[in-house]
């Protein structure tokens, strides 16, 4: 019964998930942006590499105050990107090559431009005014209350025409929808449906823990732990801006509205700590398939804090909730910048090895590097409007190395960010002609996992977590593998009692180790992780 249920997995628990950023992933057009046709065109690089889903960061009409994330139209196509008819075209020709395409659904907060909020903003009594979040001053005339922005400053954008204030999240370019209001609720589940009837595969939910804040608008509490270096808005707790009880209703409308299409996929996502982020998971399970997992993002890179923030999440998931990882995003800074380019490969090892489904962020799987920026070509308006221009985007947002040619072949022309300097080294074709390089790494983990009941269903347990190793079991229907990473830049050696390690090297992060028999004793080169399948005797 057991086996019957898990074999019958759905296309997302099986699957591996690639993250596009469409402004960096190809430039057909040549002007410098990436677009649709260019995803279309790179399509067959992404069956090769083996993955079974993209998921595309916004790609509808906006007028990019934060690169797409400030939708004016939310059933076009931004003319940057190109036209619905592409999108269709992008929706077929991934779906022939055996692809799911996932959207980014941006329901918090619309553009300024949006004619939802030109309607809003134009009088206390337009018909539209409560799709916002519209506030008297306080007493004094100030802001309402003491909720920040993410982006810096205060949450409140005082409007002089209607002498009252509203409320942004993000960019004060970016007003919050008021999801307390049932015909925005409707509005936004009826640009879900164009979409899925469209035949998207499903949605990634942005900021999906922030649609809903206090109903009395009560001010958050003041952070005792906020200093020097914390991003403006730590300054307080957002006790009353996100993670509202109420926000599980909404999610478990918008995850019907998914389920009237067979087969489609509701990912949230959430940035809290585990024990918060497994309850998006939903009331039996009514919530959303997949809240992201970010633990990852931040990990230090140590055995312990690993094995610590595994076990947690895996302690922590619902019965029947299907674990993820995320190992970089648009948002935060890249792995390979994280924690060096050799120990990235390892980092390719643990995402496709942990239990759950893996989200590839591209570009990732060249190791592309955390690029520094100069001022003048600095484009997120995190770093443009906050003074510290550490905190910005743009150096985990450039363009993909395709190529040795002209501007890396992403483009004909100078593209909208820099380069990172190695482009003409670290290129995918130059590493697909290289089987050492971590583009073949990916790949081979891929394909491993792709046809490995072990790595798709098996249990998860920690067998070693000390210094520099970090060492687990998966197992399945009494096949076990074991996985040893080595996080440390020294060689290391473990000698097992006898009879407890015994097996087959099936794949080293070198490459160069396949097929190795493994007897009592392991060895790992400074920065190797190794797959290892157990013998049926070993007793580890
Ligand atoms: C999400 C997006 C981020 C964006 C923000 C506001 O966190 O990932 O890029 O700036 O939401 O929409």
């Amino acid at each position: 019964m057991k086996l019957e249920r898990q074999t019958d997995a759905r296309w997302w628990q099986r699957g591996v998930i690639y993250q596009i950023y469409p402004r960096s992933f190809h430039d057909m057009n040549g002007d410098g942006v990436g677009d649709l046709a260019g995803v279309i065109h790179r399509l067959p690089y992404l069956a090769e590499l083996g993955v079974d889903a993209i998921w595309l960061s916004p790609v509808f009409r906006s007028p990019m105050a934060d690169f797409g994330y400030d939708i004016s139209d939310y059933k076009t196509i931004d003319p940057l990107f190109g036209t619905l008819e592409d999108c269709d075209r992008l929706v077929e020709a991934a779906h022939a090559q055996g692809l799911k395409v996932i959207l980014d659904l941006v329901p918090n907060h619309t553009s300024d431009q949006h004619p939802w909020f030109t309607e809003s903003r134009a009088g206390r009594a337009n018909p539209k005014r409560d799709w916002y979040i519209w506030r008297d001053g306080a007493p004094d005339g100030g802001a309402p209350n003491n909720w920040l922005s993410d982006f810096g400053g205060s949450a409140w954008q005082y409007d002089p025409a209607s002498d009252q204030y509203y409320y942004h999240a993000f960019l004060a370019s970016q007003p919050d929808l008021n999801w307390r209001n049932p015909e925005v609720r409707a509005a936004i589940y009826d640009v879900m449906r164009f979409w899925l009837a469209r035949g998207i595969d499903g949605f990634r939910v942005d900021v999906i823990w922030h649609l809903i804040k206090d109903d009395q608008f009560r001010d958050n509490p003041v952070n005792p732990a906020f200093g020097a270096g914390s991003p403006p808005h730590n300054a307080v707790i957002p006790l009353y801006t996100a993670d509202r009880p109420e926000v599980h209703e909404v999610i478990a409308e918008m995850r019907s509205v998914i389920d009237e299409f067979a087969g489609r996929l509701l990912i949230g996502e959430i940035y809290l700590p585990i024990e918060k982020l497994v309850a998006y998971y939903g009331r039996d399970l009514s919530g959303v398939h997949l809240p992201f997992n970010f633990a990852l993002l931040s990990a230090p890179w140590e055995a312990g804090s690993l094995a610590k923030l595994i076990a947690d999440y895996e302690a922590a998931l619902p019965t029947g909730g299907w674990p993820n990882w995320v190992l970089g995003n648009h948002d935060r800074p890249r792995i390979a910048g994280r924690i060096g380019p050799r120990q990235a490969r390892l980092g390719a090892m643990l995402l496709l090895t942990l239990r759950g489904t893996p989200t590839i962020y591209y570009g990732d799987e060249i190791g592309l590097q955390q690029v520094a920026i100069p001022l003048e070509r600095l484009h997120d308006p995190v770093a443009t409007s906050v003074p510290d221009h550490a905190l910005g985007r743009d150096g985990c947002r450039t363009p993909m190395q395709w190529d040795g040619s002209a501007y890396a072949g992403f483009s004909a022309v100078e593209p909208w960010l820099p380069l990172s300097d190695d482009w003409r080294e670290r290129n995918a074709a130059e590493q697909k002609h290289d089987q050492r390089s971590i583009y073949w790494l990916y790949r081979r983990l891929i394909e491993l996992r792709r046809s490995n009941q072990v790595l798709l269903q098996g249990s998860y347990r920690t067998i070693l977590a000390r210094g520099d190793l970090l060492l687990f079991i998966r197992e399945y229907s009494g096949h076990r593998l074991l996985v040893a990473l080595n996080l440390g830049n020294d060689p290391a050696s473990l000698n097992f009692e006898e009879g407890t390690l015994r097996g087959r090297l099936v794949l080293s992060s070198s490459l160069d180790r396949e097929d190795e028999d493994v007897d009592g004793r392991l060895d790992l080169r400074d920065a190797e992780g190794v797959i290892i399948s157990l013998s049926q005797d070993a007793e580890v």
